[in-house]
Order: C-alpha cells, then structure tokens, then sequence
C-alpha cells in the first residue's frame, strides 16, 4: 500500500517519536523578536574532560574531598543532595552513588501465572497479550488500598508507546549493497507489535527494600489494540466517530502510540494518544469531510501502516476510525474488568499527557500538550468538584469542563482561551456545528483563536506545593529567525526550554497567568547555544530535550530527556534534578541516565519519595552516532543487550525501581 518501500527501507518505524515529519501548523499566527540557536559542538565537552584532569593533577586530595562533599550537597540553597553521575555515552545504565537502580519489569516478562516466559525466536501474539510490552513509556503508581504501607504496595501502570521490529525480532533486517534494510512486516509479526502496544497494570510489592511483581494478582492487566473501549464525554455517538464496525459510535478498540500519562485523583490513571497518525493508510474517498481535519494531524502517514492487516486502519475503507484516535484515555486499575474510556472533553491532538491537580474550589485541572512543532499548549477545567470522599462520584469528572489554549505574550502574562462552540470564531462559519466538531479538529480551534505556536509541548506538569507549573518544550529545528517569539526565544531550537507559569492568583482554573523561562537547554559553555543552566551547572548536570517532568512530594522538579545522543550533547538521556528556586535556580544535576540508544521516560515518586520508578524505552537503537558501535544497530547486531547481557537475549525495554542503598528518601 503505497509507500511501504520507503518505510521498510528507512526504519520510519523507529522514528516515529522523533522529528520525522514535516510540522504541521501551517497558519501564520504571529512571531516576533530574535536569538540564536546552535547545535552542540564536541569542543565543549573535550574542554569539560581536560579541565577537569587538568584540576586532578594539580589539587590535593584533601582538597579534592572537600570538593565531593560540597558537590553531594549541592550548590548554596539547592534542594537536592546527591553526588551526580559523569555524563557519557555506554552499554549500561548508571545511577548515583549510593543509589540502586533495579530492573523491575522488561518487555516480555510474564505478568500472569499462567503467562508463558519470555522467547524472543519463539515471540506469538498470545504469548505477547500475557506478556509486559514493548517501549514503555509513562509510569504511574497507585497505593493499593489498605496497603499497610502505601509506598510498598501499589499499582503501577505503564504505557507501551510503539514497537522496533529491528530491535524485537529476529530476521527483520537483511543487508542489502552493505546496508541494513527492514523487512516488510508479516501478518504474524504485525499481530505480536499490534498486541505489544497499550498498557499493563501490574501490582507490585517491596520486600526487604526490594520490588517485585506480584504474579497471581488479579489486578494485572494487558492493554492492547485488541481491548475494548468506551468514547465518552460530548463526542461520543456523534457522526464524525461512527464506523461500519459500530453505529453506535461509542465502542472503539485499543489505544495507540500511548505517550505520557498521570494519575487522577480519584486513584485512576490518564493517557495519552500522541502519534497516531502513523498506523493509518490509504486514501479518503475522493472529497472526505475528514480531508483537512486529517491533513491538520497528517493522517494517513506512513510508518506502521497497519491498513494491510486490518481493513479499520485504512481509510478508504473507514474513513471516520481515525476520529477514534488522539483522545486522552482513563483506565481504573482496580476493576480489571472496566472499560477504559476515551474521554474527548479534553481534545483530538498528538497529545503528550494530562497531569492534573485539584484546584482551590475543588474542581480538576489537566495540563495537555500536543506534540508537534509548532503546536499548543491547553488545559482542561473540570465543570465538576473532587470529592475525596466519593470515588464514584469522581469517575466522570473528565467527560464535561471546558478546555482551553494557551497564548503566551511577549510582556510575560498568559491567556487560557476557551474552546468553545458558539464562542469566538468556532460557529458553523468555520466549519464548527457542535462542540463535537471543536473536540474532534482541536488543533484547527486552536489555530482560529491565534495560539502560540510552541517548540513541541511533551509534559506540562502543575506543582502543589509551590502553585506553578513547568511546560517541557523539547525541541524545534525547524523555528527559522523570523518565527521566534517570547516564548520561543531561539531559532533552530535544537535542545529545548522549560517554561514556568503562574497561574493568577495561584488558581490553576485562572483563565491569566505570567509566566517566564526558567531554563534554555543546552551546553552552558557553547555561547551561541544560549542555554541558561546556572554557573552552578557542572559539566555533567546541563542536558537537551525535556521531555517528561514529575515534581516529587517536596515540590522538588525532576526532568526526564528524550534525544540526547553521542552527536547531539555528548550523552545519553537521563533524570536530572532540576532546582527551581532561590540562589539554586536553574542549576541541574545527573541523577541517573540510561543505556545508547535509548530515551527515559515515565519518572515517578512513590508518595513518600523512596522509590522513583523510570521507563527505559527504546534502548539499543540507533548507533551509527555512537563512534564505540559505528553502525545501525538491530536484532543480530545489537550495540546493547541491556539490561540482561545476553548473547541469546535481545536489548530489552523495562522499568527500573530505583531506591536509596539502606532505605529513605531520594536526593536528600
Ligand atoms: Fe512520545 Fe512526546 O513523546
Ligand atoms: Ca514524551
Ligand atoms: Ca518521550
């Protein structure tokens, strides 16, 4: 179908979280102002090394302990204590010393007892639908009620975002004129990536300070394309969604491409659907309603192309299935037989997350991203109150509120637009009959109310104890000069920035706010990069590409990266403690960071901040960055066989349970 070569040939499929397509905001809302913006240069880390040999040979050892302490400790006023790992680029993970860092849960682990154990040259659908999937992402924890101690005992829930057949299976690449091509996906190969997406709800204990599955739970749990869901909220059994397969316009099968996360409130958690576009193939028919709206999210694209296997993925053969994708999706982990709900009150885009807290009058607020150059950033705004007393009250909170759009000015203060059909520019005019229609083409809302265009909105992240919040903006290359604004200070914006926001009155319903920013990634010591990390910074703590935050119980920031390589900053992704307040602002520092080729996802605190539980996802792609490997990376020449070592197991995706060595809280 198509471009299935192209695909095949160009391992599409791994970049799909990546830069691979063209942005697609193609309005001209306004930009202003000018900076510059510069690719990291190897110089800067050379002269880092020699500095600090340099500093080595000639210091004291007296001196030089000294020094280790104070950097334990911090910078003057930092809120993190621990001595930071060395930035680099290897086959392992590392964390801080005094640190553990566990493997808690890998692709094709057993989640069942009746589960059969991992065999990568014998991988079947079935197998995989009882098995841990492939390239997890957002982590969230839940303490099981009752649990004696909250923070031993919970539910985690893990988004498995997208596949890397090079990577999963055997015989995928052949070389062809001494290059690795990928292979066109079978049938059989397309149900086991098909049943290795999704989610898996898994409960877990800590014995003895350690994590481990509990196996004959009955609240474990697979998620895959296969399971059955519920639209709800204003888009549910409207036209635009109902299919041939369901009339009803209501029952929708899987999620996909599940990115970042949160938990509620009421004890379930949130997800999102970001690239979706790419498992859809085909064509419209000629003079589709849906041609603009899918053009706005570029639908078809080709990377998984799933419309081979099943007639619902290609849109010529049903055309409204991709208005069943781009929701944010809720899943109770306590009933394992419920059925998660696509709740469209929060919007159709590429979305990131939906980190969300209780507001002052007690109504919800979820932050919402849409990753994608040069798109938006959006809350939603419960109609409803919490009542921690009533969960089942809570449980459709998410189907009725107001969602807004973020215009950020160049004199600091913010605005929340509502999208609201009637209001403004969203009539039948444009093309809107129903709040429907405005959930359903969201980005298009967006664009007729002039919000600003942002360098990839990934986790938006409100915190509790000091009333902000923190927009991870992970990078934008294509910003030419012209299009730089306030809130996207540089061009070429290869490393990203965080911005903070104030919501007016520290109301997080507020409909105005201020906001600056608090960080420019990348090399502090490269000048024309611009990065704005304190002087305290060490060579280690700088880094690219936010993408997923979590603020832990003290309020303290955490940030989690996506696209640091050999070639682009000299390391590897990571979780750096980032402080956000005082004499310590803006300073950084490496607490942990993951094998080549691979991006940290998910970070999470258990409630009394002794466990933080991070995703490894997608270790051991790519390589021909890496001078150590010097070549494409798949499943017979692995640059990784993390976290196993192996040589008859593959690199493998997994969560890592990291724990202070002895007990207590983490960076403290
Ligand atoms: Fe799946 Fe926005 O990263
Ligand atoms: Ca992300
Ligand atoms: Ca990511």
């Amino acid at each position: 179908m198509g471009d299935d070569t192209q695909y095949e040939s160009t391992f599409g499929a791994s970049l799909l979280e990546h830069e691979d397509a063209a942005p697609q905001n193609l309005t001209d809302n306004p930009t202003m102002g000018e900076l510059i913006g510069q690719r990291f240069s190897r110089r800067g880390l050379l002269k880092g090394a020699l500095a600090v040999s340099a500093i080595s040979a000639t210091v004291g050892t007296a001196a030089l302990a000294t020094a280790e302490r104070a950097e334990a400790r911090g910078s003057e006023g930092s809120a993190f204590a621990f001595k930071e790992v060395a930035a680099g680029v290897d086959a392992d993970h590392h964390v801080a010393e005094g640190y553990d860092a566990d493997v808690l849960l890998r692709w094709g682990d057993p989640l069942f007892p009746d589960a059969p154990q991992f065999d990568p040259a014998k991988q079947t659908p079935e197998a995989q639908a009882r098995q841990f999937g492939y390239n997890n992402d957002f982590v969230g924890y839940l303490p099981l009620p009752g649990a004696a101690d909250p923070s031993a005992h919970g539910v985690l829930f893990v988004n498995h975002e997208y596949t890397n057949p090079h990577l999963m299976f055997p015989g995928v690449v052949e070389i062809k004129d001494g290059k690795p091509v990928m292979k066109n996906a079978t049938k059989e190969r397309y149900s086991i990536e098909a049943m290795a997406h999704g989610a898996t709800v898994a409960e877990i204990r800590r014995t003895d300070g350690k994590w481990a599955l509990v196996k004959d739970s009955k609240l474990n749990r697979r998620i895959t394309v296969a399971t059955e869901m519920q639209l709800s909220g204003p888009v549910a059994g409207t036209e635009r969604v109902r299919t041939k397969a369901d009339t009803s316009g209501r029952k929708v099968f899987g999620t996909l491409n599940n990115c970042a996360g949160a938990m509620t409130p009421w004890g379930t958690f949130v997800s999102g659907e970001e690239n979706f576009h790419g498992y859809f193939s085909g064509k419209l028919p000629e003079g589709h309603r849906e041609e603009a709206n899918y053009k706005r999210l570029a639908i078809p694209s080709s990377p998984y192309a799933w419309g081979r296997f099943e007639e619902r993925f290609d849109l010529a053969s049903e055309p409204n299935e991709a208005n069943r994708f781009g929701w944010i999706v809720e899943i109770d982990p306590f009933d394992p037989k419920s059925v998660p709900k696509k709740r469209t009150a929060l919007g159709r885009f590429k979305h990131e997350g939906a980190d969300n807290i209780v507001a002052k009058d007690g109504r919800v607020v979820a932050y919402l991203g849409d990753d994608e150059r040069f798109d938006y950033v959006y809350k939603f705004v419960t109609a409803g109150r919490f009542d921690p007393n009533d969960r089942a009250a809570n449980m459709d909170l998410l189907d009725s509120g107001t969602l807004h759009v973020a215009k950020f000015a160049a004199d600091g203060t913010l605005e929340w637009m509502p999208l609201v059909f009637g209001q403004g520019p969203l009539t039948a005019a444009n093309g809107f009959a129903s709040q429907a229609d405005v959930l359903i083409e969201t980005r298009r809302a967006g664009d007729l109310l002039g919000a600003t265009k942002m360098d990839r909105p990934e986790d938006i992240t409100p915190n509790g104890v000091n009333g902000r919040v923190y927009v991870m903006l992970t990078n934008n290359t294509s910003r030419k000069d012209e299009q730089v604004d306030a809130a996207n200070p540089r061009a070429k914006n290869a490393f990203g920035h965080i911005i903070e926001i104030i919501e007016d009155g520290g109301d997080f319903t507020a409909t105005k706010g201020r906001w600056e920013v608090l960080l420019k990634c990348g090399d502090p010591s490269v000048a024309a990069v611009g990065a704005s990390f304190s002087t305290e910074t060490s060579k280690n703590g700088w880094f690219g590409m936010p993408d997923n935050a979590v603020v832990d119980s003290a309020g303290r920031l955490w940030v989690a990266t996506d696209g640091n390589g050999p070639k682009e900053t000299g390391r590897t992704d990571g979780l750096w403690a980032v402080d956000t307040k005082g004499a310590a602002r803006r300073t950084s520092k490496l607490f942990y960071r993951v094998p080549h080729g691979a991006e940290l996802c998910g970070p999470c605190f258990t409630p009394d901040d002794t466990t933080a539980f991070v995703a490894v996802q997608h270790p051991g792609d790519d390589g021909p960055d890496w001078p150590e490997f010097g070549r494409r990376s798949y499943y017979e020449d692995l640059s990784t066989r993390w976290p196993d070592f192996k040589p008859d197991m593959p690199v493998r995706p997994s969560v890592v349970a990291i724990t202070r060595k002895g007990g207590g809280k983490i960076g403290v």
